[in-house]
């Protein structure tokens, strides 16, 4: 499995010629695909999930939603409020949605009976324990190891981030979405473009492995609350399409990356920094334990 990390990864080939927005959707399309080929889709998909796994995965995952949501409320400031005054007027509509988004992940972790509110504190009281430089040094050495291939699949815990409560892609990308989002070196688009591209993702595997995996299951959907995020981020087949908001948005950031008008120096930058968020967005996935790491998360079940 970690060696299917290696070769997406490693090799943008997206010729120049192709619009910014049109070379992000390519690359994400690959991730996702590799995503969906994962020991966890493959398993979830053929009903062979296990109820624990499954209350694992939504739990460790849940510091990437209110780490993409605290990335996008900062990096909000980063835009031209007077040059860009409707674009400003986008963000915030999608802002808007991802708080309530980010609600329905916290009633799907309620469905299932997990304290999100100790898993906070948690990510919170672990990430205090290290000043920015530690993190972005911790943060560039999971980087590496997903790039080599090397980010350890066994229990999820990583071995990066020292004596962890979440995987190290997880925490990763938590920072690295933060750093893309605050600092000043670090352009709008490149931001961006790295949000945009989970997005799509999220669209692809969402709409391929999570709704056919769990819909229906009884183990696994436990009616709407259990479901609506998934519902909001991707359409289950031949079921009421809630997701035509999210399409319509996704589109809008394909196009808003299309017509960003950058340099080529630029661009580069652009399509760097979105291949390390997606890099480390696959690991978050590819990485997950299909063994639930029980002790670890027991004390998160209410
Ligand atoms: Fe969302």
């Amino acid at each position: 499995m970690t060696s299917a990390l290696r070769s997406p990864a490693s090799r943008p080939v997206v010729p120049t010629a192709v619009p910014l927005g049109d070379a992000v959707a390519e690359r994400a399309a690959v991730y996702a695909a590799r995503m969906n080929a994962g020991d966890f889709s493959v398993a979830l998909r053929a009903g062979r999930l296990a109820k624990p796994d499954y209350v694992a995965f939504l739990a460790l995952m849940y510091p990437l939603v209110v780490g993409f949501n605290r990335a996008l409320i900062r990096s909000i400031s980063k835009v031209d409020h007077v040059r860009r005054s409707s674009f400003v007027r986008v963000l915030a509509k999608q802002l808007e949605e991802e708080q309530v988004h980010n609600q329905l992940w916290r009633d799907t972790l309620e469905a299932f009976g997990v304290d999100h509110e100790a898993l906070y504190d948690d990510l919170e009281a672990y990430l205090a324990g290290f000043d920015c430089a530690e993190l972005d040094r911790l943060t560039e050495s999971v980087l590496s190891a997903v790039t080599r291939g090397d980010v350890d699949d066994d229990d999820g815990a990583g071995s990066i981030f020292p004596n962890a409560p979440f995987p190290d892609a997880v925490l990763a990308l938590y920072h690295q979405l933060w750093i893309g989002a605050s600092r000043d070196d670090i352009g709008y688009w490149e931001h961006f473009a790295g949000q945009a591209a989970i997005e799509m993702i999220i669209f692809d595997v969402v709409s391929t492995s999570i709704l056919p995996g769990i819909c229906g299951d009884p183990a696994l959907d436990l009616g709407r609350a259990s479901t609506a995020w998934w519902r909001e981020h991707g359409e289950a087949p031949g079921e009421e399409n809630l997701a035509s908001e999210e399409k319509r948005h996704l589109e809008l950031s394909r196009i808003a990356l299309n017509r960003s008008g950058l340099d080529a120096a630029t661009r580069s930058r652009v399509l760097h920094r979105a291949e390390s968020v997606m890099r480390l967005f696959a690991a978050t996935l590819l990485c997950q334990p299909l063994a639930a790491p029980s002790d670890a998360l027991a004390k998160f079940l209410r």
